[in-house]
This record gives structure tokens, sequence and C-alpha cells, in this order.
């Protein structure tokens, strides 16, 4: 098949390109070679290249950014998306849409499933299940894949923050306001992989199992890299961060389970996977 990966240079993208180029014919396209908040240029090079499934990637996923710049969130995560999927349906291609659990409030005390009411909490989330629904309302072809807590093979990811911390500082300070399910981009785009074979187009929930604190996290990343430093344990207010995060957004994956026939490995075995490729792979 012949996909156009969107946002091919990002932490996913970059995944997405090497996983799905195992079996597919990979057309790597960034900012460079198309912009998606330029609907005429969208629809254009779509049309002349006619993929036969678009992947959409691309994103401004930094959340105090999103605040501050509302309208830039807005036009990549919702009008962005919205041109790809017209793209998508003028080219007669199939569509795959990366979306976030940050769509939900974090106020369940339940795992939230493909029917869970989204509440988003700050305007990356509004933005990006604006840039959901639209996907889904403009292309029936549309796989919408709900993720969480990414980390994958570009520097500064969050196990590389860990370590890094680690070298300068000899501590790493994490707070433990949030649980959530870290997801290596690796497994995700096997799963992505796997559902675009099925033909069954709608929502997923595809996070890796289980769930963990920023804390939790980072001691066992340090464990897994042989390392001694400590993890201390910060408050949220002293990040000074000023985007509302949920505070428990846990994902139920039952549905990719049932309708991939695979369940993702835990954020556990993605850590350990991370560091075994991080050589071949780089950071
Ligand atoms: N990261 C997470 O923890 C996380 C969690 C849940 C869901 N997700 C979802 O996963 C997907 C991938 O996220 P990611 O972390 O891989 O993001 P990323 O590393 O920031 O990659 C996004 C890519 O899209 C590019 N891009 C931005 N604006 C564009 C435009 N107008 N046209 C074309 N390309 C554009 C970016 O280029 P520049 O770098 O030059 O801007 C970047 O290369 C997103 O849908 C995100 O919402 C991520």
């Amino acid at each position: 098949m012949k996909i156009a990966v969107i946002g091919a240079k990002g932490m996913l993208g970059r995944e997405l390109c090497r996983v799905l180029g195992s079996r597919h014919q990979i057309l790597a396209w960034d900012i460079e070679e198309i912009d998606i908040t330029d609907r005429p240029g969208t629809l254009e090079i779509l049309s002349a290249e006619q993929p036969e499934l678009i992947v959409n990637s691309a994103v401004f996923v930094d959340l105090e950014g999103c605040e501050t710049n509302p309208d830039k969130a807005w036009q990549i995560n919702a009008v962005g998306a919205q041109n790809l999927a017209l793209a998508a349906q003028q080219a007669r291609s199939a569509l795959v849409y990366v979306s976030t659990d940050y769509i939900f409030d974090g106020k369940s005390e339940t795992d939230y499933d493909e029917v869970s009411q989204p509440n988003p909490l700050n305007q990356y989330g509004r933005s990006k299940l604006a840039g959901e629904r639209l996907s889904l309302q403009i292309c029936p072809r549309t796989y919408a894949v709900r993720t969480a807590w990414l980390f994958g093979h570009t520097p500064n990811n969050y196990v590389e923050r860990v370590l890094k911390a680690a070298d300068t500082e000899g501590v790493v300070r994490m707070p433990v306001d949030q649980l959530e399910s870290p997801t290596y981009t690796g497994h995700l785009s096997e799963a992505i992989l796997r559902l675009i074979d099925t033909g069954a187009y709608g929502i997923y929930n595809v996070t890796g199992l289980g769930a963990c604190t920023r804390a939790g996290f980072a001691q066992y990343v340090l464990q897994q890299a042989d390392r001694s430093e400590p993890v201390e344990i910060v408050e949220a207010v002293a990040l000074k961060r000023f985007a509302k995060r949920p505070v428990r957004s846990v994902l139920d994956c039952r549905l990719y389970q049932l309708v991939a026939g695979h369940t993702l490995p835990d954020w556990q075995q993605g850590i350990r996977d991370y560091l075994a490729n991080a050589s071949r792979l780089g950071n």
C-alpha cells in the first residue's frame, strides 16, 4: 500500500515510517514538504500522489504553547486535521488520525473507553478533539487512534530527560500528580500496522498496558539503566506549568485488542525495548 506519513520527522512519525515501511511504500512528509494548514496546497499534493492511506501524525503538542497561542493549536491540530481529511476524501484514501488521552478530564476513577465522554481541560486537548471529530466526520474511512504519553527515538524524549537529569544533577525530580500509560512509539507503530490491515474503521484506544506517575517512570528507567541516582518527588506547582492536566487518564484498550487480536506490551516492556533499541536507532 502507498502510505503518506504526515509529521514524518516527529517522535511518532519517524517510528511510523520505519515500522510501516517494513511492509508498505512510504511517502515521508513533514512541514517542508506539506504544510497541513494550507488547504489548497494539501489538497493538491495529496491528489497528485493518490496515497491509499494518509497517517496524520502532525501536531502542535506543546501544552503551555497551546494555552498561550490557541490559534496556532487550532490551526494545526484542528484545521490541519480537517484539511488532511478533505484530502483523504478527495484522493479516496483511508486516514489514520492520532489522538490523545488529553481529550478527557481525568476525573473518572475507572479507565476511559471509546464511548466515555470527552471533556478536555486545555487548548491542546480541545483542538485535538476537534481534529478527531473533523477527521471522523469528513472521512468515514478513518481510524482515530487515541494514545498517551509517547516516548520514542528522538532527543529529549522522557527516557532521555530522566537520564540527562541523573547525569547533570545527580538526582531526578519528578511529580506524582498524574497517572497515565506511557507508550513506546515502536509498540504503537506496530499496533497501527495491524489496525490498518483490518479495514475496521473507528475510534481505538491504544496505549502501553498499565499506568504510572512521572516519578514511577523515572524510577523504572534508572533501575533498567543500572543507575543509582535517586528520584525525588517534586510538587507539581513547583514546575510552574499553567496548562491543566488530567489527573488520571488511563485508557481501556479492550476494543483494539478484540479487533486487532493483539495486546500492546506493558509500559515497563516499552522502556526495556526503548533502551535495547536506543543504540541502533539513536535517541
Ligand atoms: N507526545 C505525546 O506524549 C503524545 C501523547 C498522546 C498523543 N500524541 C499524539 O501523537 C501524534 C504525534 O506526536 P509527536 O509527539 O510525535 O509530535 P512531534 O514529535 O511534535 O511531531 C509532530 C511533527 O509534525 C510537524 N508539524 C507541525 N506542524 C505541521 C504542519 N503545519 N504541517 C506539517 N507538519 C507539521 C512537526 O514539525 P515541527 O517540529 O517543525 O513543528 C513535527 O515534525 C500527535 O497526533 C499527538 O497529538 C502524542
